[in-house]
């Protein structure tokens, strides 16, 4: 994968590049680029060839850069270090591997592209290269993991505070923890835990935002007009994550359920739930205390912490 960043590195600036001059500036042949341009047209990478002239990524790309992202945060103190990854397995993965390893709270990892990018239910996550986001944070929390069960929903109100404050609007939410724009996920959360003893939980948060047309998903680039400067939004995003993290540490959901309320597309609405091998239709009724979500099923109010849901 490395000569097919360098050539991305290059290509970023929307201008056309012959093949010739490409091989030159990165020391290798012209057949080394064709191999390695298909490569990345096959991880959707939208790079043209027009005869005579090259090839080019038309209105350009901008790769995640790591001093610029690190340039923009704010509250060092909490964060460890950020690491920025050409490709990866899954982020998740990744910080799993090194939270093993003793990997301090605070360390953030980033990908241009996940070779197995990791979903709720073990379902996939469509990770074409170099246009969306994926980010991974370790933190330790000094909880045990049912202590824990609202952080998915704090962490989706943090994602969808930074976007807001970007300037995108028309964001719902739905339970557990899913970012809609008209009823498409936009965004999705995976949580995986370590639990230690002592009562520290080790937890690696994944964040996956679709910024380009990402199959029939929602995507950034559909909600504004205003081009999505990745870094940007990025070193948001961290700042917004790491202090909501430390906040949700002290002082639990309540401080972030009213974010959620306003925004929650399920509330009060009849809805089809699928949980631990049932299926019934009940009313949505609102988020409680500890991120469950509230129910109306036959006249009884009932709360569940797992399972998927949708409009019924
Ligand atoms: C969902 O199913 O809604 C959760 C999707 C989470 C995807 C992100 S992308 C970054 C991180 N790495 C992964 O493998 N998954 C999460």
């Amino acid at each position: 994968m490395a000569l097919e960043y360098d050539i991305l590195d290059i290509l970023c600036n929307g201008q056309f590049h012959s093949g010739e001059s490409l091989g030159q500036q990165l020391g290798v042949t012209r057949a080394a680029i064709w191999k390695a341009i298909g490569k990345l047209n096959t991880l959707d990478v939208p790079i043209q060839r027009v005869h005579g002239k090259g090839y080019r990524i038309q209105g350009g790309l901008e790769l995640l850069d790591q001093q610029k992202i690190a340039s923009e945060i704010d509250n060092h103190k909490l964060i460890n270090e950020i690491q920025v990854l050409p490709t990866v397995d899954s982020t998740n993965d990744y910080l799993l591997k090194l939270a093993r390893q003793g990997c301090k709270s605070g360390t953030f990892a980033l990908a241009e592209h996940q070779s197995k990018g990791r979903g709720r239910l073990e379902r996939q996550w469509y990770s074409p290269f170099a246009g969306n986001l994926f980010c991974s944070v370790l933190w330790h929390f000094n909880k045990d993991p049912a202590e824990l069960s609202g952080l998915s929903l704090a962490v989706a109100i943090a994602l969808v505070r930074t976007l807001e404050n970007y300037g995108i609007s028309g964001l719902q939410l739905k339970w557990p923890n899913d970012v809609l724009w008209q009823q498409r996920k936009l965004a999705g959360i995976l949580l995986d835990m370590i639990a230690e003893p002592h009562g520290v939980t080790k937890v690696v948060i994944g964040i996956g935002l679709n910024i380009k047309p990402t199959e029939d998903w929602a995507y950034l680039e559909e909600i504004t007009p205003k081009p999505i400067e990745r870094n940007q939004l990025t070193s948001l995003l961290i700042n917004d994550l790491a202090s909501s993290l430390v906040i949700f540490s002290d002082q639990g959901l309540a401080p972030f359920l009213n974010d959620w309320e306003k925004r929650d597309v399920l509330n009060g609405k009849k809805i089809k739930v699928e949980s631990s091998n049932k299926a019934y239709t009940a009313t949505a009724k609102g988020i409680s205390e500890r991120g469950e979500l509230v129910i109306d099923h036959d006249g009884q109010q009932r709360t569940i912490l797992f399972g998927t849901v949708r409009l019924a």
